[in-house]
């Protein structure tokens, strides 16, 4: 009955998890609210601020699941992809714990840890499935072989879909973090309003930026002409975007799931939280007669839990690391 603690840090969320044999005991997420008065994540801000919250969320972590530091087995940690100030008090923490109760050390790769969230609840996808991981930094499609066995098979070649509503967001004057709020005006507004163009780009790849300025230029026209173009029809707006961007994604993992012949589909990271790529997912898979897999809302944007949980099978694996283990900002798979 291993007991695992997971520790989160690789961006602007400090978040500690208590996993007890594979069953998820609690998800603690310490949200930063500092970086809204800046219009993004500010390094050095996120790393000072997950000082402060880092101990705080653990213990309460291990209040919640009702288990003693005195009873965990492993601490599974965040080794990259993300912002190396960040990284490293979440680093330096697992390791000062593991090293004062004398217990194996678990280095986790966040963009695994993602997919691997789908381990938390039943019903768990079947090997091999397809996984659309969509985040701020990442837009990739992953074939997921065996839990620490996956390869990326499209990704973008400029910006995440995630960064494309928050910089959207950002033109639209809304304040950061821009998903969650394009999210909400575009459930009031009609996606077919204005035609946003679809990225011609080859293969299972992405790419957003193109679209990011023909954003730019089609609001900076019609302010042009109506300075109150942008309050008056804010929900269209919203609801045109996230349509074109939820679009470009389905399609490509639609083309995926042919390729690789694939009926049991995922979706993961901070944009499966959004409403529209949810039902339109959903609504693809009833058509295909695809297995779809979305994970809770706690379990989409970053989390301890889906580290705590990748944790867990390394665990089982005895899949350990030492002391002298630091972080990477970019860690591929
Ligand atoms: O996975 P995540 O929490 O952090 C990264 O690893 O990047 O993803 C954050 C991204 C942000 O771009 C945020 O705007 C987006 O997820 N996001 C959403 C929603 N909730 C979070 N995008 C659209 N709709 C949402 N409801
Ligand atoms: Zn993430």
């Amino acid at each position: 009955m291993p007991v695992i603690l997971g520790i989160e840090s690789s961006c602007d969320e400090t978040s500690a998890a208590v996993c007890v044999d594979g069953e998820m005991r609690s998800n603690v997420i310490a949200n930063q609210t500092i970086h809204e008065a800046y219009g993004g994540v500010v390094p050095e801000l996120a790393s000072r601020v997950h000082q402060q919250n880092i101990v705080p969320a653990v213990q309460q972590a291990l209040t919640r699941a009702n288990i003693r530091k005195e009873q965990v087995d492993a601490v599974a940690f965040t080794r990259g992809p993300g912002l190396l100030g960040s990284l490293l008090v979440g680093v330096s923490f697992a390791k000062a714990f593991a090293l004062a109760r004398q217990i194996p050390l678990i280095e986790v790769n966040h963009m695994q840890a993602h997919v691997l969230a789908h381990f938390i609840d039943d019903p768990k996808p079947a090997f091999p499935f397809l996984c659309l991981t969509v985040s701020g930094g990442h837009t990739q499609i992953v074939l997921v072989r065996d839990h620490f066995d996956m390869q990326v098979v499209g990704q973008t070649t400029d910006d995440a879909a995630g960064e494309a509503l928050d910089k959207t967001s950002k033109i639209l004057g809304l304040p950061y973090p821009g998903g969650p709020l394009i999210d909400k005006h575009a459930r009031l507004g009609d996606p077919k309003a204005f035609q946003f163009p679809e990225p011609q780009i080859p293969g299972l790849d992405f790419s957003f930026s193109g679209l990011k300025t023909a954003i730019l230029y089609f609001i900076r026209d019609h302010v042009a002409l109506d300075p109150d173009f942008v309050g008056n029809n804010i929900d269209d707006i919203c609801a045109s975007v996230e349509h074109r961007i939820v679009t470009i994604l389905l399609n490509k993992l639609k083309r995926a799931a042919l390729q690789f012949n694939i009926r049991d589909i995922a979706l993961a990271g901070g944009v499966s939280a959004n409403t529209g790529l949810r039902q339109g997912l959903t609504e693809l898979g009833q058509q295909l007669g695809w297995n779809t897999f979305i994970p809770q809302f706690q379990y989409c944007t970053d989390n301890a839990a889906m580290i705590a949980i990748a944790g867990y099978y390394k665990y089982l694996n005895g899949d350990f690391v030492g002391q002298e283990i630091a972080p990477l900002a970019r860690m591929p798979f």
